[in-house]
């Protein structure tokens, strides 16, 4: 076989506050000939995700990270073009975390193989991939029952829409807010959130008081900043916090001080429980199977929005600061 040429993203600098094009490169390499007990891939779709901007840091954390002077990694689905191993041959489609580039050489224990069954095959990145999963994590995490009022902010991206969909199917009252009227309109009409506002159109507090006269149960914080700041004051006694994620702090270079009515915690005997989706990889294949069934007989909806190329690829992740996707935001690479 003639040498592979594939193109990949590395981080050529380390950002200080927001990220820019400037910190990413575009680097043409020649792959080495596939060598015994290896499988190579062509990467299909690769995921970006607001976390990598943590990975573009020097620092300690939950995951290494990104190397200077290497590629990025991420979520990928691949479809397995040659293989030296009896697990896997060619046609399989193939999840990984060898994102950012177009092609890759792994072992076989790097590489989960998934069902052609659901398509478009980027949702193994979405709604039955990792964001997904987070959501059904959090919600379990969050111990959410029927009949409780949840408030999800960014409630229209990756985990929020799963979240929100999965808290109905649960027989939740679910609220969101997101930061376009488009993506309220997406909520309330195509999400089924019982209630959803543009957190940009006033406060937080104020809104979600309208949305919840009576309080909230639980808050799924995708944000942080002033959503679980609103959260804190409508949360009812013994409520719950998921704390998932805080986009809204990702890109200060100084972290701003916290909620300034955390005494809620205490007045209120809140419990806030933080999550990390890799620390239930044990449970994937139970996700896989009940979140699978929703999505087959139609009760989950995936929601993408997807970019052409990896030249786009950095693009993609910086538009996930401003608000560019609805649903997961995911790139096609072929
Ligand atoms: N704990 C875990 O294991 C885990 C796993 C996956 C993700 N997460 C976290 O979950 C959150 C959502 O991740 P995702 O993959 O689903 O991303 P996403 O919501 O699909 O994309 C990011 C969205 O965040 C919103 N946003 C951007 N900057 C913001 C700001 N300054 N203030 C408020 N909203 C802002 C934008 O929507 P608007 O237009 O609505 O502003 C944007 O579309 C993130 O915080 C992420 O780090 C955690």
């Amino acid at each position: 076989m003639s040498k592979i040429v594939s193109r990949e993203i590395r981080l050529a600098s380390r950002p200080t506050g927001k990220p820019t094009a400037a910190n990413f490169s575009l680097v043409h390499t020649e792959l080495d000939p596939l060598q015994d007990q290896q499988v190579l891939v062509r990467n299909l779709f690769m995921s970006v995700d607001p976390y990598m901007r943590g990975r573009m840091n020097d620092q300690k954390s939950y995951i290494p990270s990104f190397k200077l002077g290497k590629p990025l990694e991420g979520g990928a689905v691949g479809e397995v073009i040659e293989s030296r191993v009896e697990e896997f041959k060619p046609g399989d489609v193939v999840t990984s975390n060898f994102g950012w580039r177009e092609y890759f050489m792994a072992s076989p224990k790097d590489l989960h193989l998934v069902s052609h069954e659901f398509q478009p095959l980027s949702v193994y990145l979405g709604a039955l991939g990792m964001t997904g999963m987070t959501a059904w994590v959090g919600l379990n995490v969050g111990e959410v029952k029927a009949g409780e009022v949840i408030y999800i902010s960014g409630a229209a991206g990756a985990v929020g829409n799963v979240a929100g969909q999965l808290a109905k199917l649960r027989g939740c009252r679910v609220i969101g807010s997101a930061g376009s009227d488009e993506k309220v309109k997406f909520l309330r009409e195509e999400c089924g959130f019982d209630a959803a506002f543009n957190y940009k159109h006033g406060p937080i507090s104020e809104q979600l008081k309208v949305a919840a006269p009576d309080g909230i149960d639980v808050y799924f914080d995708n944000v942080g900043g002033e959503a679980l700041e609103a959260a804190l004051s409508s949360l009812r006694i013994h409520g719950r916090i998921v704390a998932c994620g805080g986009i809204s702090s990702y890109n200060k270079a100084k972290p701003p001080p916290g909620p300034s009515n955390l005494f809620n915690m205490t007045a209120k005997r809140l419990t806030m429980k933080g999550m990390i989706v890799r620390d239930w990889l044990d449970h994937q294949s139970m996700f896989e199977k009940e979140v699978g069934r929703d999505f087959r007989v139609g009760k989950l909806k995936s929601k993408e929005t997807v970019v052409e190329g990896i030249d786009q690829a950095v693009d993609a992740f910086l538009g996930l600061f401003k608000g560019k996707n609805m649903g997961k935001m995911v790139v096609k690479l072929t």
